[in-house]
């Protein structure tokens, strides 16, 4: 509902057809300030085929159009400017969002084509530190917001299962290991050795051979490696199930690196076979144009990081024929994407076309990054649970009777901290803070889940009923309202396209922020003929409010 093709068909009723509507419709504009009106139509373009100014022009089409939908025209230096009457506007919105509800805004777009995304992948026997959070959120709002645009999202966790951090580890466990302890706390457990390794790796050399010859058995698949390494795996995941339950995100795949052990042998293979790899100090490559070249095997035989990504991608585009696929990944892991992608290129397959690095920007600690290594980490669960207790403190402060206030106190606090990451803009560094994750006033997610509780709230007071009476609303306060669902089809599309949630995190403001005006400004339940319009209005609230907040991965309570 943007109203450019009412405006079009009104511009071609009075210049009697003699412009194409097409070419008109992607003319109209929107004028540079709110006190203009709410299109433009330029009619330079027509200047040449009418042999007329283009001012002359906009004044003769203001003056004689069938108004309708528009309240008036004007004429301003070669525009024709549009004011959409606001009642009429507002009562067709209103309507089509109490019927379509939480489907207002559904999107034919991606025609059910598959679209997969790879995100959160957290390296087992790590902890999920708050920089996995960022792939996390991002990467899950991106799945329901391509779904909402009609693609099929498949959400891939390529765990970090595999790799030369697990023969560190397995030398840290074999010489500085407690299997109690670690059975009692595994990730802080296994954080502790991974640590230890790297802080005694810098006066003692020896331990990077050590660990590099239990990496090598790894793949050589040595049993008591396999056995270390799969009760490493096994632990780790447990804890991250945990935290994905937490948040509420699901994942289709949790297919890792090793998944793709057996399956480099063909890549590596195809790669000699096309003439694209080469060798080079015992090591094989493959050189790129204008790029550095793609490391395909070690000296020591041992495969790589991008060696599995290019045995998933060609698995991916095989078991689910995508017509896209993300990967959700920091910006530093850029180069490693397009040298990835260059080297499919290379192969020949076309559907590399379809593939995207979508990037973000790193959290950082005092401006400084933080390192696994140095165990400088902050938990994300710790933080998470923080939050969790901190929204279930306030409930018992406020709302004491709360029904099922546990689970509400799930939603907002988790809430807080997803909302907290997606309002910025995904490509700019964040710095941490524990104050503003666990901030619910201002800019955050209990915010607008209060804002959304509010006008439920509202509806039982006011014994709301849905009719199909088209409500007029003729309140001014209502404006800012409607031209908020009226750009939230919109919104969506372009964080679709921009792959940028942060869109949506600033439109749900935008709109609790109005909602909360018209609340103070207008009494809604008084009881007079305008009770159940404006009630209409607040169902329309709280439905896009909520909407709002799942694309976003939030949940919003009826109550809280
Ligand atoms: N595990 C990697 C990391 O934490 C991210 C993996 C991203 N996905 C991929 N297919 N490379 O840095």
């Amino acid at each position: 509902m943007n109203f450019k093709n009412d405006f079009v068909d009104i511009l071609f009723e009075a210049l009697n057809g003699q412009f194409e509507k097409n070419k008109m419709v992607q003319m109209i504009e929107k004028p540079k300030y709110e006190h203009m009106g709410d299109l433009a139509f330029p009619c330079y373009d027509l200047a040449k085929t009418l042999r007329k100014s283009p001012q002359h022009i906009a004044r003769e089409l203001a003056g004689n159009m069938n108004l309708s939908l528009f309240e008036k025209a004007e004429a301003v230096n070669g525009y024709v400017n549009v004011f959409l009457n606001k009642q009429v506007v507002s009562s067709l919105v209103l309507k089509k969002i109490v019927s379509e509800k939480n489907h207002y805004g559904d999107m034919e777009h991606g025609n059910g084509g598959v679209m997969t995304i790879d995100f959160s992948s957290p390296n087992i026997a790590k902890p999920f530190s708050m920089g996995h959070l960022r792939s996390t959120v991002i990467g899950h709002s991106l799945a329901l917001i391509t779904e909402k645009c009609g693609y099929l999202p498949v959400r891939i966790n390529h765990l970090g299962d595999w790799g030369t951090q697990f023969g560190k580890l397995i030398t840290a466990y074999k010489m500085w290991g407690d299997e109690l302890k670690v059975k009692e706390q595994p990730i802080k457990e296994l954080l502790k050795l991974y640590v230890t390794f790297h802080e005694e790796a810098e006066t003692n050399p020896e331990l990077e051979n050590e660990a590099r010859a239990w990496f090598k058995k790894l793949e050589d698949a040595d049993p008591e490696a396999i056995l270390l390494w799969e009760w490493f795996r096994e632990e780790s995941l447990k804890e991250f199930s945990g935290i994905y339950e937490l948040m509420g995100i699901p994942f289709d795949s949790f297919q890792g690196e090793a998944f793709y052990n057996d399956k480099m042998d063909n890549v590596v293979q195809m790669l000699a076979d096309m003439n694209l790899s080469e060798e080079s100090e015992g090591a094989m490559v493959v050189p790129l144009e204008d790029l550095p070249p793609c490391l395909i095997k070690k000296k020591d035989g041992t495969t790589l990081y991008a060696t599995r990504d290019l045995a998933a991608a060609i698995y991916r585009h095989e078991t689910y024929h995508f017509v896209k696929s993300l990967y959700v990944v920091g910006n530093e892991q850029s180069l490693h994407f397009k040298q990835l992608f260059a080297v499919l290129q290379k192969m020949g397959f076309q559907w590399q076309q379809g593939m995207e690095h979508v990037p973000f920007g790193m959290i950082l600690k005092d401006g400084k990054k933080m390192s696994t290594r140095k165990g400088k980490v902050i938990l994300l669960e710790e933080v998470l649970n923080d939050a969790i207790k901190l929204a279930l403190d306030q409930i018992n402060k406020k709302n004491p009777d709360l029904a099922d206030k546990e689970e509400v106190a799930r939603q907002v606090g988790t809430g807080a901290v997803i909302f907290q990451d997606l309002k910025h803009y995904r490509r700019n560094d964040i710095e941490f803070s524990f104050e503003d994750m666990l901030k619910f006033e201002g800019e955050t997610a209990p915010y607008v889940q209060y804002t959304h509780a509010r006008a439920i709230s509202l509806l039982k007071k006011g014994g709301f009923a849905e009719t199909d009476n088209a409500a007029i609303i003729s309140d001014l306060e209502a404006w800012p309202i409607i031209t908020s669902f009226l750009s939230f089809p919109e919104v969506i599309k372009r964080a679709m396209e921009e792959y940028d949630p942060s869109l949506l995190a600033k439109f749900v403001i935008e709109l609790a922020r109005s909602f909360n005006k018209y609340y103070a400004s207008v009494r809604i339940l008084d009881d007079n003929e305008l009770k159940q319009a404006r009630l209409t209005l607040v169902c329309c609230a709280a439905v896009i409010l909520k909407e709002g907040l799942r694309l976003l991965g939030i949940q919003a309570p009826e109550e809280m």
